[in-house]
C-alpha cells in the first residue's frame, strides 16, 4: 500500500503500552504501525523523524463549551479559536454542550449548533444534547440517539438560566438511557443548599471583605457530594448509565468508588483545573478570573482526584473549557454571583496532565493516554475510529517532546482570551505536530489548519472501558 505519510522512529504510546515503531498514513486512516515501514517506501511518502519524540493518539476533550450563551454574555472562544486552540494543544476531537434556546426542540438545537460550528471547526467534533425542557425533550431522545448522539446532559443548578433539572427529570432520564442505551452526564451540585449558602453570604460587608473567596466559601465540599450520592442514587435504581461531569472533589471521589465496587453504571471525570488549582487564587486581585463552576477546591481535594485517575474510579480528564476575557471577568463588579464562570483549558489539557501527571509520577504514560485519549473515546462510542493508534482508525496523531517544556503565554495561544489559569507555568508535552485525519494541523508548535476542516462525528452507544 502507498503510504501519504510515514512517522519514523519515536516511541508510540496507546492505553495497551508502548513500543518504538513507525506509523504509516494513508489518506485519512492509520495504514499500518510497525518497524522498518519507511524502508523501501519512501516513494512520494512525506517522512517524519520523530526520534526522541512520544507519539500518541490526539487527545479528546469530552466537556467543552464554545460560543456558550452563559452568566449574561457568550463565552469568548468560538468554534474556530477553541479549535485551533485545541489542535495546538493535541486535542483532534472534541464534544461540545449543544443547548436548547427555551423550548427549542432537541433536533432544532442540534440544527443549531451545527451551523454555528460546520465552517468554522478544524478538528473533529460532536455534541452531547442537553435536557433542558424535561417534557419537550424526553419524549425526543430516542430520535437524537439515532441521529449519533447517544449522550445527553441535565444541570441539577442553574434555574436563573432556565436549565435546572428536578429529581423527577433526572430519574426520568436515566430510566430513558437505560431503555435506549445511551449515558446521562450531570452536573452534580446540590441547587436549595447553594442558594441558601448563597443568600446567607450575599451582604455588602461581606462582599467587600471577601470578595471572590466566598465563591468557594459557599460551595462547600458537601454541595457537591450530596448531589453524586443522589444522582448515583437514581442511577442504580434505574441501571441508567451515569457519567459524573466535572468532579472536583474528595467526596465525591469517595462516592464514585463505593459506588462502582456496588457494581453501579456510574463512571466520573475530573477536569485538568481541579487537578493543579486551588482555592487560594481566589484571595488574589484577580482572584475572580478563577471562578468556573464548580470551583476549584483544595490541595486534598487535588490529591483525592490524582489517587482516583490512577486507580480508576476516575476514568477521563476533560477541562470544561469555557472560555471569558478579562473584560467579560469584570461584569463581577465585585459579586461573586455575577462572574461569568469557566476557564480556557483546550490548548493546555495535555500539557498539564503531560507534566503534572506523568512527569511527577502520578500516572505512567499509559495511564496519560488512557485518561485523555482511549477512554474518552470508548466511554463517548468514538472507538476505535478514534482515541488510538491502530491501524483502520483516524489519522489523528500527535508527537511531542518528552522534555521540551514551554512557558505557558496567553499572549502567544490560539485561545481566545486575554489571560491564561497557568500564564508563566512551564509546561512540556504540547504539541510539536498534530495530524487530524491525516492532515498536519500544527506544524513546529504552530496552528497550520483549515477552517471547516473538521468533520461532525456521528457516535455509537457509549462503551465500556
Ligand atoms: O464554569 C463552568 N464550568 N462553566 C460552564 C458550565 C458548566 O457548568 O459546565
Ligand atoms: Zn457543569
Ligand atoms: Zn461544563
Amino acid at each position: 500500500m502507498a503510504y501519504d505519510t510515514i512517522i519514523t522512529g519515536g516511541t508510540v504510546f496507546t492505553a495497551d503500552g508502548q513500543q518504538k515503531a513507525d506509523v504509516a498514513i494513508s489518506g485519512d486512516k492509520i495504514a499500518a504501525v510497525g518497524k522498518g515501514l519507511a524502508k523501501g517506501k519512501k516513494n512520494g511518502a512525506n517522512i517524519v523523524d520523530a526520534r526522541g519524540k512520544y507519539v500518541i493518539p490526539g487527545g479528546i476533550d469530552v466537556h467543552v463549551h464554545l460560543e456558550l450563551p452563559f452568566c449574561g454574555t457568550v463565552s469568548s472562544d468560538d468554534f474556530n479559536t477553541g479549535t485551533r486552540a485545541a489542535a495546538r494543544g493535541g486535542v483532534t476531537t472534541l464534544i461540545d454542550f449543544a443547548m436548547p434556546e427555551g423550548d427549542q426542540s432537541l433536533e432544532d438545537t442540534y440544527k443549531a449548533w451545527r451551523r454555528k460550528a460546520d465552517d468554522k471547526v478544524c478538528i473533529d467534533y460532536c455534541f452531547h444534547m442537553c435536557l433542558t425542557r424535561w417534557n419537550i425533550h424526553g419524549p425526543q431522545m430516542a430520535k437524537l440517539v439515532e441521529m449519533g448522539c447517544p449522550t445527553f446532559k441535565q444541570f441539577m443548578i442553574y434555574a436563573s438560566q432556565g436549565w435546572q433539572a428536578n429529581d423527577r427529570a433526572i430519574f426520568s432520564a436515566l430510566e430513558n438511557c437505560k431503555k435506549l442505551g445511551a449515558m446521562l452526564l450531570i452536573h452534580a451540585e446540590s441547587a436549595g443548599v447553594l442558594d441558601e449558602l448563597i443568600e446567607r453570604h450575599h451582604t455588602p460587608a461581606l462582599m467587600k471583605e471577601l470578595g471572590a473567596q466566598l465563591h468557594g466559601i459557599t460551595r462547600p465540599n458537601f454541595i457537591e457530594a450530596e448531589a453524586i450520592q443522589r444522582a448515583v442514587k437514581w442511577s442504580e435504581a434505574t441501571k441508567g448509565r451515569l457519567y459524573i461531569v466535572h468532579m472536583s472533589t474528595a467526596d465525591g471521589a469517595d462516592i464514585i468508588r463505593d459506588a462502582q465496587e456496588r457494581g453501579a453504571p456510574v463512571l466520573a471525570e475530573t477536569c485538568a483545573q481541579y487537578l493543579v488549582l486551588d482555592d487560594s487564587l481566589f484571595k488574589g486581585e484577580d482572584g475572580h478570573l478563577y471562578g468556573c463552576c464548580p470551583q476549584i477546591k483544595k490541595k486534598s481535594d487535588q490529591d483525592r482526584l490524582w489517587k482516583g485517575l490512577k486507580r480508576g474510579e476516575v476514568c477521563v480528564v476533560s477541562t470544561d473549557t469555557c472560555s471569558f476575557t478579562r473584560e467579560q471577568k469584570a461584569m463581577w463588579e465585585g459579586d461573586w454571583t455575577k462572574i461569568p464562570m469557566g476557564m480556557p483549558g483546550l490548548e493546555t489539557l495535555l500539557p498539564i496532565v503531560y507534566t503534572h501527571g506523568v512527569l511527577k509520577e502520578r500516572l505512567s504514560m499509559k495511564q496519560f493516554v488512557q485518561k485523555c485519549c482511549t477512554n474518552p473515546a470508548k466511554i463517548m462510542g468514538l472507538y476505535p475510529r478514534k482515541g488510538t493508534i491502530a491501524k483502520g482508525s483516524d489519522a489523528d496523531v500527535v508527537i511531542f517532546d518528552p522534555d521540551k517544556k514551554i512557558k505557558v503565554d496567553h499572549a502567544k495561544m490560539e485561545t481566545n482570551t486575554d489571560w491564561s489559569p497557568y500564564q508563566g507555568w512551564k509546561l512540556a508535552g504540547f504539541a510539536e505536530k498534530t495530524f487530524s485525519r491525516g492532515r498536519l494541523i500544527v506544524d513546529d508548535y504552530k496552528f497550520c489548519g483549515e477552517n471547516g476542516w473538521g468533520q461532525w462525528l456521528p457516535r455509537k452507544k457509549p462503551g465500556k472501558f
